[in-house]
């Protein structure tokens, strides 16, 4: 058997996080043209008998640049691109409204930096868009930037009917923080988390980053005791995704050999991990905690976890529509990505041009294997599927990971074992038959630890 050294050194490849399956680098745009994409979703409003979606919001404006972020941002200080943007949404939102009679079930607002856009055109926008939208208890959350958030924001927003929110920390460390040209103290995150609290919000969480530059063990211990003053309900604590091909990401703010390398990087997981598990937090597929009490913790414990791009979501809907620019939707049986440029998105919206997207048709095979690979990524199981054929070649590629002892297979049940967790990433490539058809050698893909 392996030592846990060596099995990081086998298994660190790169590998697909799959928020979905097929992975974007491997969609074939071609077979997606605006009309299928459009009886796609019309497919799925028959098939599943519900219109209930999630709904996801993508605000790309931030001041100021991290240079560790992998985010789809655009970096500007001109507060006059707000109207615009807020305009192209509400000209998406209508156009879908007008052909489906949507009901919205969950809604996130991603970015970029919600929080950079002024609290009354946030208003505007979901007002707006909730307007013929009678759905009740939706679950509403949004990303929250420490430094930009201002008590407008938290008020407005949950008068609005948002009770969650996460907030970016990354790391404490000031070491870290020049390195990734991120600022911010704990006495600022301390006062937003506890305005927030007091305002009324259910579901506080963090987000942490580890392996990232000049990221030591006394830094993420620091960190990780810091949050652990707040207490807040959910941490996701993420790998950080080295992808200095991705345009623009100005990943450049620091030498290659200042991120620690794949034994140091994991010996930062176990230590916060470690440190999470002793303060009562339970582990939620990758990369997440939850304390008991919080809804994706009890959706954990039992079973009825979902996966789609916003994240793991305890909002079991099948269909995803994402609105704004480089924004994924997904209908179950296709998926769209809209124009990830925002300038040429807000002139698109203004144009009411729509139907120009990049997307990915699934295939009879590909809606078998996206299930298993979502029972995998969320609970951590799955069963292989019926075709004589693509079982044989998925247990092929699954026995190194047996004989690792990561994984048990019991006729056509597989599970991954506790030791195998932090290798679900590589259990579910086994999976995925679009990595062997890959006909150039360019980089997809951050290493899955
Ligand atoms: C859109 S940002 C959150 C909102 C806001 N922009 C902020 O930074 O506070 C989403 C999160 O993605 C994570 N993230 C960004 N780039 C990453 C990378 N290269 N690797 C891992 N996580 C990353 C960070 O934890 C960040 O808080
Ligand atoms: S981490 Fe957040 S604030 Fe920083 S560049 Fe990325 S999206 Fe913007």
């Amino acid at each position: 058997m392996e030592s846990e050294s060596s099995l990081i050194k086998k298994y660190n490849i790169p590998g697909p996080r799959y928020t979905s399956y097929p992975t974007v680098p491997y969609w074939e745009s071609e077979n997606l043209s605006f009309e299928t994409w459009n009886e796609t979703i019309s497919k799925n409003l028959t098939h599943f008998k519900t219109n209930e979606i999630s709904l996801y919001i993508h605000l790309p404006y931030c001041e100021s640049l991290c240079t560790f972020c992998g985010c789809h941002k655009r970096i500007t200080k001109n507060h006059s691109l707000e109207k615009p943007y807020i305009q192209a949404l509400m000209n998406e939102w209508d156009e879908y409204n007008s052909s489906f009679p949507f009901k919205i079930k969950e809604l996130h607002l991603g970015g970029g930096t919600p929080t950079f856009f002024n609290p009354d055109n946030i208003s505007i926008l979901l007002e707006h868009i909730l307007k013929n939208n009678k759905a009740e208890n939706i679950d509403f959350s949004f990303e929250a930037h420490p430094n930009s958030t201002l008590d407008k924001h938290l008020s407005t927003l949950y008068q609005l009917g948002f009770k969650r929110l996460s907030f970016g920390v990354q790391d404490y460390d000031p070491i870290v923080q020049k390195a990734i040209h991120r600022f911010q103290t704990f006495d600022q995150v301390q006062k937003v988390h506890q305005n927030a609290k007091e305002i009324g919000y259910t579901s506080i969480s963090h987000d942490l980053v580890f392996g990232l530059p000049k990221q030591t063990l006394m830094a993420i211990e620091k960190t990780v005791k810091n949050t652990l003053l707040l207490m807040p309900d959910r941490v996701s604590l993420y790998s950080y995704a080295h992808v200095p091909w991705l345009k623009g990401n100005g990943q450049r703010g620091f030498e290659d050999n200042d991120i620690p390398n794949d034994e140091e990087k994991r010996a930062l997981y176990e230590l916060a991990k470690k440190m999470f598990l002793n303060a009562g937090y339970i582990e939620i597929g990758m990369d997440h905690f939850a304390l008991e009490h919080d809804s994706l913790a009890i959706a954990f414990k039992n079973k009825s976890l979902h996966r789609n791009f916003m994240g793991y979501t305890t909002q079991n809907t099948n269909m995803l529509i994402g609105l704004g620019a480089s924004s994924i939707s997904d209908s179950w049986f296709a998926f769209s990505q809209n124009e990830k440029e925002v300038e040429k998105y807000v002139q698109m919206s203004e144009n009411k041009q729509f139907d120009k997207i990049k997307g990915h048709l699934l295939n009879e095979q590909d809606l078998i294997i996206r299930r298993k690979i979502l029972d995998l990524m969320c609970h951590f199981e799955t069963t292989l599927p019926e075709d004589e054929e693509l079982k044989k070649s998925i247990i092929k590629k699954l026995i190194p990971l047996q004989e690792d002892n990561l994984i048990e297979l019991k006729e056509d049940n597989l599970k991954v074992k506790e030791k195998g967790i932090p290798f679900v990433r590589n259990v579910c490539m086994c999976f995925d038959t679009y990595l062997t058809k890959s006909n150039d050698d360019k980089p997809k893909f951050s290493k899955v630890i």
